[in-house]
């Protein structure tokens, strides 16, 4: 079965039990400063599971796009991926263990057709925050899943959250047997040596984890659950990688026929970061020094030297990225519709490396220079740390070009170094996650209100070319990106500030509508049209100045905000404006 086959079929399966089928949220988050990457098919959900009333029901399922960032270094190995696809079922509220249970049992067995036998399942064993998960084995065993299958596990295995803080809840894990040998007597499901693979995850999210680390029980009993595409495409394909996959195939094969080394590795983390390269452009990311822009510059310099390595000629990316275009268009549509964006970012992208190739190579020799007069025959580990971190130089290239020279580098140091960094920029990105994905207070709903009076109010002073082009919200202020193609002058700012004040003033009652798209539009609600709604949106109007399409929440009345205040306008890419703004008392 092919990955679109097996999407299309989990989505019928859902709608078939009730659930609306509504589209991939951008990998891109909007208004979540908490994350670089949608992560996980929950998180453009996560005030629905909070409670917040969804348009389009309490049964929800959909395809998500997903990026995780984390073990990047370990692309090249035979299954980790920074993209991928991850399916999900949603209850809002609604069904909870038994049919949650009971509806992936049928999926798995009937639907995808796997035998009883090639399963097992993980519950929650128990702890002081949650009780052992006896009635969701129960359910399994109702199913059809032996009791010597299903396994209990403690919070490491068999809990899940996004982050530190948020929806939670323990889960229950259904894991395939490949039928490789067992590794032990007490080969199991929580054993890493690839006899047993996880295939999908259903939490029961009826927790919320307070920054304090308190587990308080949510308004609603929700279900979330999530499957990997890639690897499920792989498993039921009998391969050994996802790389084995029509996903991948075409183009492992043409990067097999090109290179003139042999590398598998090289040619698994060309096409793993190309297609998360062309993924992030397409959802509308672009390289820059930091947070995701970051990155993708990471993505694409890496994909580059790993062409590089394969001796490649970097001339055929063009040709590379068409035959990907081909491959994925018909999962993801809009690749064919950003062809041009995307291969002039990534061979933009890859120029600008060659280039800071060629400095690094000058500094290299500065340092071989330094390092005679100093009469070492070793290059010391800064060095090669500054010539990988400034300059993008990979060490491996460092040590060759060395050796070449007759000289050894500082191994030990560079990899102290390199650990620490890794470590420190692995503590950033959680710290992005923990600032709370969830993070949905008193002020940020305030935020969120000021950002819909701030579009309005642009469109009013600027035209209505100033259009929504990102959002931003923390607890201290909101970020507001839109279309315009020059410096706002002072006048314009003060009218803008002045405008979105007196709303506030009127204390204008902030109303929701549920209506179809259709209606929506004919109402002549702002938003963004392009695939991103379900049938049923929510429109939220704040008196008679502004209806906007949106998940929400808002405050009740705009006199609740204080005083708006522009902090700074500024650029953020090309022909996009960006605003600053915070509410004070
Ligand atoms: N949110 C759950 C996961 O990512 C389903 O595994």
């Amino acid at each position: 079965m092919k990955a679109l086959e097996i999407r299309n079929k989990y989505l019928n399966f859902f709608k078939k039990h009730g659930h609306k089928i509504i589209p991939s949220a951008p990998l891109i988050p909007e208004n979540d400063p908490s994350v670089l990457f949608t992560t996980a098919g929950m998180q453009p959900l996560v005030p629905y599971l909070l409670g917040e009333k969804h348009p389009e029901g309490t049964r929800i399922t959909d395809y998500q796009k997903c990026l995780r960032t984390n073990d990047i270094d370990e692309v090249g190995d035979n299954r980790h991926l920074t993209y991928f696809e991850m399916l999900g079922n949603w209850s809002l509220g609604d069904y909870f263990k038994e049919e949650a249970v009971s509806m992936s049992f049928e999926f798995l067995t009937k639907e995808l057709g796997i035998p009883v036998e090639k399963l097992s399942v993980t519950c929650f064993a128990g702890d002081e925050d949650a009780p052992r998960d006896e009635k969701t084995a129960e359910c399994w065993k109702k199913a059809g899943i032996p009791e010597n299958g299903i396994y209990y596990y403690g919070k490491d295995d068999n809990w899940w959250i996004a982050g530190e803080e948020g929806p939670c809840g323990p889960d229950t894990e259904m894991f395939y047997d490949t039928g490789k040998p067992a590794c032990s007597s007490n080969c199991q499901p929580s054993c890493n040596c690839g006899k047993y693979v996880e295939i999908w995850n259903n939490v029961f999210m009826e927790y919320y984890k307070t920054k304090d680390g308190k587990y308080e029980k949510l308004k609603q009993h929700n279900v979330d659950t999530g499957l990997g595409l890639e690897r499920m495409t792989m498993l039921l394909q009998g391969k050994e990688t996802p790389f084995d996959t029509e996903i991948f195939a075409p183009i492992m094969g043409k990067l097999e026929e090109l290179s003139k080394v042999d590398n598998i590795e090289s040619r698994r983390i060309v096409a793993e970061h190309l297609r998360a390269s062309m993924m992030i452009i397409s959802d509308g990311g672009r390289p820059s020094n930091i947070d995701r822009g970051y990155v993708l510059r990471k993505l694409i310099r890496r994909m580059s030297r790993h062409l590089n390595k394969l001796q490649i000629d970097l001339s055929e990316l063009g040709n590379l990225i068409d035959l990907n275009i081909d491959i994925l268009k018909e999962m993801y549509p809009e690749l064919e519709k950003n062809k041009e964006i995307i291969k002039q970012i990534i061979i933009d992208e890859k120029d600008k490396f060659m280039k800071t190739l060629a400095h690094g190579e000058k500094e290299f020799e500065k340092a071989i220079n330094k390092a005679k007069q100093e009469n070492k025959n070793i290059i010391d580990g800064q060095t090669i740390f500054k010539l990988y971190e400034t300059y993008g130089f990979p060490p491996e290239i460092t040590a060759d070009l060395a050796r070449e020279k007759g000289f050894e580098i500082d191994n030990t140091e560079f990899e102290k170094l390199f650990k620490d960094h890794q470590e420190k920029s692995r503590m950033g990105s959680e710290q992005k996650f923990k600032g709370g994905l969830a993070e949905q207070n008193e002020k940020t709903i305030k935020y969120h209100t000021a950002t819909h009076l701030l579009h309005k109010a642009l469109q009013i002073v600027l035209g209505e070319h100033a259009k929504q082009k990102g959002s931003n919200i923390t607890d201290e202020r909101l970020r507001f990106d839109f279309s315009h193609p020059e410096k706002m002058t002072k006048e314009e700012l003060q009218q803008v500030e002045d405008i979105v004040n007196e709303q506030i003033k009127r204390d204008l009652e902030v109303k929701c509508e549920e209506k179809t798209l259709e209606e929506a539009k004919k109402s002549g609600a702002m938003g963004l049209f392009e695939n991103k709604y379900g049938e049923k949106v929510k429109v939220y109007t704040i008196g008679d100045f502004s209806k906007e399409i949106c998940g929400g929440p808002h405050v009740k009345h705009t006199g609740e905000l204080g005083h708006f205040k522009i902090k700074k306008e500024e650029s953020s890419s090309a022909g996009v404006r960006r605003i600053k703004a915070i509410l004070e008392n």
